[in-house]
C-alpha cells in the first residue's frame, strides 16, 4: 500500500508518499481501506520529530483520524462486516491506504456523509465534546469561553455548545474568523490582540465570567482566563499553541475555587479510547444525521501533497478542518 513517510525530522518536505507493507488485522481489529484523513497540528509536531507515535502505532508514518471502509476483520470482531463506512481516532498511521484500528474504536458513518467530510470530525469533535462536556461538564445556561475558534476544535466547540444550550464567546486574532464562527451558532466574539481578552470576555458574559474555558491555546492565555472566569469556573487544557509556560496568580485560583486541568487523546489507553468512541458513537453522531452539527472543511489536498497541507496548516491561515483525500 501507499503510505506519507517521515522520511527525517524536519520541513514538510521529509514527508514522501512510499510503499509499505499491509498491516494485517490481529483478535478484536479491524482493518479500514482510508478514503480520507486530517491533519493535526500533533502530526507537525510528530514530522519535527517532537512528539514521538505511541508504542502501539506506527512510528514513522503519521494521521490521528480516518474514514474509510472495512476491508478486513480480525478473529473475534462482531458488529461489522466488510465494506461497512466507519470514522474515528488512532494513535497514527492514517496517512496511509490501509490501517489496523479496534473494532470498538470505530464509528458507523451516517448515510449520505462523504468520506471527506467524515474525515473532518473525529478529531475536532470528540476533543472538543470529551474536554468541554466530559471533563468540564459544561451544562445548558452555561457560558464557555472557546479559544482559536476558527481552529479546527473551536469550529466543533461552538457547534456542540450551542447543540448542548450553553452560550459560547469565542475569540481569535483574525476578525474574518470571528464572523465565520458566527453563523455556526458562537454567541459572542472577542478579537485578541497582544494576548488580551479578560475585560472584554468578561463585558460579553455580563460581568458574571466564563463557567468553562477551553483552551486550546496555551502560554500567556491562561493568566488572562482566570480573571475571568466565573467562581466554580473549570479550565480545561487541550493545546499549547502560544507555548507550554504561564505565570499565574494563584491567589484567583484559590479565591474563585478554580479546577484547571490537562488533556490529551493520543496518550490515552486504548480502553479510554473506547470509552470516547462510544460516547461520540451515541452522542455526537446522530446530531450530525440531523444536521444539527456539521464538519467544516476548510481545505482537501490529496495524499501525496500531504506536506502542502502541513505547510498550509502552520500557516494559521484556514478556517476548521484539512483533508487529505485518499481516492
Ligand atoms: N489534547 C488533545 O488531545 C488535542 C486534540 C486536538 C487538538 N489539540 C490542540 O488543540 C489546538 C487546536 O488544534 P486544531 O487542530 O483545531 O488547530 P487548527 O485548526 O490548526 O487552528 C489553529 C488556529 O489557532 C490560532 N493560533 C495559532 N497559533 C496561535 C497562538 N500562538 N496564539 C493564539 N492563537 C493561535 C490560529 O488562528 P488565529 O490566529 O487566526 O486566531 C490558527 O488558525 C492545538 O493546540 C492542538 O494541538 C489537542
Amino acid at each position: 500500500m501507499r503510505a506519507i513517510v517521515i522520511t527525517k525530522p524536519g520541513g514538510p518536505e521529509v514527508l514522501e508518499l512510499r510503499e509499505v507493507p499491509v498491516p494485517a488485522p490481529a483478535r478484536g481489529e479491524v482493518r479500514v481501506r482510508v478514503r480520507a484523513t486530517a491533519v493535526n497540528r500533533a502530526d507537525l509536531l510528530q514530522r519535527m520529530g517532537a512528539y514521538p507515535a505511541p508504542p502501539d502505532a506506527p512510528a514513522d508514518i503519521p494521521g490521528l483520524e480516518l474514514a474509510g471502509e472495512i476491508d478486513a476483520l480480525g478473529e473475534g470482531v462482531t458488529g461489522w462486516k466488510l465494506g461497512d463506512r466507519v470514522f474515528g481516532l488512532t494513535g497514527g498511521g492514517a496517512y496511509a491506504e490501509q490501517l489496523v484500528a479496534h473494532g470498538r474504536a470505530v464509528a458507523r458513518m451516517p448515510d449520505g456523509l462523504s468520506f471527506r467530510d467524515a474525515a473532518a470530525i473525529p478529531e475536532a469533535f470528540i476533543t472538543a465534546y470529551d474536554a468541554m462536556v466530559t471533563q468540564a461538564r459544561l451544562a445548558a445556561g452555561e457560558q464557555v469561553l472557546v479559544h482559536a475558534v476558527g481552529s479546527g476544535v473551536g469550529t466543533a466547540a461552538v457547534q456542540i455548545a450551542r447543540a448542548i444550550g450553553a452560550r459560547s464567546i469565542g475569540t481569535a486574532r483574525t476578525a474574518d474568523k470571528l464572523e465565520r464562527a458566527r453563523a455556526l451558532g458562537m454567541d459572542e466574539g472577542v478579537l485578541v490582540a497582544g494576548g488580551k481578552f479578560a475585560d472584554a470576555v468578561l463585558e460579553k458574559s455580563g460581568g458574571r465570567g466564563v463557567e468553562v474555558v477551553l483552551e486550546l491555546v496555551g502560554g500567556g492565555y491562561v493568566a488572562e482566563d482566570l480573571a475571568c472566569m466565573a467562581p466554580g469556573g473549570r479550565l480545561v487544557l487541550v493545546g499549547l499553541m502560544a507555548g507550554i509556560r504561564a505565570d499565574l496568580d494563584l491567589a484567583t485560583i484559590l479565591r474563585k475555587r478554580l479546577e484547571l486541568r490537562g488533556t490529551t487523546l493520543r496518550s490515552r489507553p486504548l480502553e479510554e479510547k473506547i470509552a470516547a468512541t462510544q460516547v461520540f458513537a451515541r452522542h455526537l453522531v446522530p446530531l450530525f444525521e440531523r444536521g444539527t452539527l456539521k464538519p467544516i472543511v476548510d481545505r482537501v489536498f490529496p495524499l501525496a501533497e500531504a506536506g502542502a497541507a502541513h505547510a498550509y496548516v502552520a500557516s494559521n491561515e484556514g478556517f476548521g478542518k484539512v483533508v487529505l483525500e485518499i481516492p
